[in-house]
């Protein structure tokens, strides 16, 4: 009999978390919270503390673009996660890991997370959804290296984000 540390919340939705560093959200990431959606009667965006990634943005700015990008009725909880994502996907009674698939690219360090998710939590699957064409080749570091050079990244993150990026480079 295996030992679970962690007590499952009971819960009748069905439950997403979709993690990610965020540094910043994009429309990407959006289109992704929005497919999800329709598979799914909540989404928790997790923003996941990872400590091999030097953000631009600090995890509360990150957390307030995200909360930003969401009306108060909408299906949809920003929370922060410090420590294992299966963990945490499991204690809030969540169905499922969320990833966004936008090339061939990722798939292998996706596969190799979502087996290692799987070997320590056997109840929560992983769940790929393709981004949308418009998005597949954009990325956090991307935006953050067009936007550092004067570059416009209108259209390709929310306008509030935009804003954020503006501010944040015109400082130096
Ligand atoms: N649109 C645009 N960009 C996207 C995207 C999409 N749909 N999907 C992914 N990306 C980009 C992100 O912007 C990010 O870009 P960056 O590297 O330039 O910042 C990149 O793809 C990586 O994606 P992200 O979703 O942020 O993943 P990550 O690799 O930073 O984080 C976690 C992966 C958070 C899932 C992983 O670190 C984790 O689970 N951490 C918790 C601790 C844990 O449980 N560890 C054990 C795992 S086995």
């Amino acid at each position: 009999m295996s030992y679970k540390p962690f007590v499952r919340a009971k819960t009748t939705e069905s439950i997403a978390v979709y993690p990610g560093t965020f540094d910043p959200i994009t429309m990407g990431h959006l289109d992704i919270v929005n497919r999800a959606l329709h598979i799914f009667d909540r989404v928790i965006v997790a923003l996941a503390v990872n400590v091999e990634k030097k953000p631009l943005f600090s995890v509360e700015e990150r957390v307030e673009m995200i909360r930003a990008c969401f009306k108060p009725d909408d299906p949809v909880e920003v929370d922060v996660v410090d420590g294992l994502l299966v963990d945490y996907t499991y204690t809030r009674g969540a169905k499922a890991i969320i990833r966004g698939l936008r090339a061939v690219s990722d798939f292998d360090y996706e596969f190799q997370l979502a087996l290692m998710n799987r070997r320590i939590e056997r109840e929560v699957e992983t769940v790929f959804l393709m981004t949308g064409f418009r998005w597949i080749y954009i990325s956090s570091s991307i935006i953050k290296d067009a936007a550092r050079h004067g570059g416009d990244v209108s259209g390709l993150v929310p306008d509030h984000v935009c804003e954020r990026l503006r501010e944040r480079f015109l400082k130096g």
